[in-house]
């Protein structure tokens, strides 16, 4: 695990636009894992400058979101689809038929996660993993006490994480749903190569147990201390608990 302590949001964005630039410039047709939530945000941002002044393309490739809320209308602002259609499609020059994510609408869950699960590995699984880390250690919807073993499925959002993410509902925790779709730990495990970016000092302690942390499904995202390619991007505050 690489970690490297960022000044700014804008260098991690640098730093993992470097990432996808170089994947997309030897293999234009990569496969991409899409997160949600603030951190990728300005690796997103980056990116879309880069794709608009003709320094990168990803016209031919394919983006696969990590997880999806259950039960939100198609047009709900929130939905993670919704969500990645404005922070990251609308940026770049991807087909967004190519942008796939677990179906939280469908009326079979179960079966949509194992349509899910075959679709990436259609596609030839995922080149280049973004992700996120939640204050409790969770990466993608997988909270803590998931199965470091365990595929896309149906969760439950822990109360911490409702909470976290109120602030995306009017600050109204009973708008938050209560159940998700998520890609697993070992779907995430499957990726080529995993970049994770997290900043503030309320991630500090999810990160040190992440890099230094005892294997654990408590916290899920210790996982990634057995992945062979994984970049951790951090920002002072996110890094201060490391030793
Ligand atoms: C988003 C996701 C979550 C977030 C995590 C951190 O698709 O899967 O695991 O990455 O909750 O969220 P932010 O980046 O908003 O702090």
């Amino acid at each position: 695990m690489e970690v490297i302590i960022v000044g700014s949001a804008a260098e991690a964005g640098r730093i993992g636009a470097d990432a996808i630039q170089a994947l997309y410039d030897r293999k234009p047709e990569a496969v991409l894992g899409i997160a949600t939530g603030s951190s990728p945000l300005a690796v997103y941002d980056e990116l879309g400058r880069r794709v608009r002044d003709g320094k990168v393309s990803l016209k031919e490739a394919q983006a696969f979101m990590l997880d999806e809320y259950v039960g939100l209308r198609a047009d709900h602002p929130e939905r993670y689809r919704n969500v990645i259609q404005r922070v990251f499609v609308d940026q770049v020059d991807i087909n967004p038929a190519n942008v796939h994510g677990p179906d939280g609408l469908a009326e079979d869950l179960a079966a949509a996660c194992e349509d899910y699960e075959r679709a990436i590995a259609d596609a030839g699984g995922v080149d280049l993993q973004l992700l996120g880390i939640g204050t409790d250690g969770h990466i993608a919807f997988n909270e803590p006490g998931s199965s470091l073993a365990s595929r896309t499925r149906i969760k439950t959002l822990t109360a911490q994480t409702r909470e976290d993410n109120a602030r995306f509902f009017d600050d109204d925790v009973e708008l938050v749903p209560r159940h998700c779709l998520t890609q697993g730990i070992a779907t995430i495990m499957s990726a080529r190569h995993l970049v994770l970016l997290a900043s503030g000092r309320s991630k500090a302690e999810a990160v040190h147990q992440m890099a230094e942390g005892p294997i654990s499904a408590m916290w899920p995202a210790t996982a990634l201390q057995l992945h062979p390619h994984v970049t951790v991007l951090v920002d002072h505050g996110a890094a201060s608990r490391l030793q």
